[in-house]
């Protein structure tokens, strides 16, 4: 019943840089309804020093976080080189270059983890529906924080109120990609993580996983 449905050729829109802006012009219009309930809990954390950012697209995000603190150095990481070109374009506009830098790479790859160092926080916000191994993925990054340090992944939740819209549009895709809470509950009991708060957030398609070292 409302089986997870993994998406077919998910990396689509992140390709071709006419479809790196499309996303980039999406992203920083709806970027209040995208981000706010993430950036409200961020900051409730109150983290200062490194920032890691996984799947951070075109860094509409990671602008917003740099902007707000001036003392917080943030990693992104992004697999689409297209997406990159369109980040750095924006952070130049943006004058956050000395705050933000962008590194290709894919969080499949160990040996490119390895060599990220460590971080008082890693974040994740709409990837976690595209990993193909979650488990060794938040296992991996775990292992990146420093002491106290907190791992946040902001993702879609599989709902079945728009599970069942029949459209083909790249959104209702992602939300049948993406995990329910018992499902994330489980992948985490799986990799003996127990220090977690899972939140639903507003509209409610929304979830946030807070996992602390
Ligand atoms: C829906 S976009 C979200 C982008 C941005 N974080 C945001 O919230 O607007 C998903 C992003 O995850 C990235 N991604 C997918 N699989 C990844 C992986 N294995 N490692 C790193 N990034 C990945 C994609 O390239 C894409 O930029």
């Amino acid at each position: 019943m409302l089986k997870r449905v993994m998406e077919e050729q998910q990396n689509e829109a992140f390709t071709g840089i006419e479809n790196a802006r499309k996303y980039a012009e999406e992203a920083e219009k709806s970027s209040k309804m995208r981000f706010g309930g993430f950036l409200k809990r961020l900051n409730n954390l109150n983290i200062d020093g490194k920032y890691l950012e996984i799947g951070a697209g075109s860094g509409a995000l990671a602008a917003m976080i740099a902007k707000n603190n001036k003392d917080i150095d943030i990693t992104a990481v992004e697999p689409s080189p297209d997406m990159i070109t369109v980040a750095n374009e924006y952070i130049e506009k943006e004058n956050l270059i000395s705050q933000i830098k962008f590194i290709k790479g894919n969080i499949t790859d160990e040996i490119f983890l390895e060599k990220l160092g460590k971080y008082d926080l890693i974040y994740s916000t709409l990837s976690l529906h595209h990993w193909d191994d979650p488990q060794k993925t938040i296992m991996n990054l775990m292992e990146l924080l420093n002491e106290n340090g907190v791992l946040m992944i902001f993702d879609l939740k599989r709902v079945w109120w728009l599970y069942w819209v029949p459209s083909q549009s790249g959104f209702y895709k992602s939300i049948r990609a993406a995990y329910k809470k018992h499902e994330l509950e489980e992948m985490l009991s799986s990799i003996n993580i127990d220090k977690y708060k899972i939140e639903s957030i507003f509209p409610f398609f929304l979830q946030n996983i807070t996992i602390r070292k």
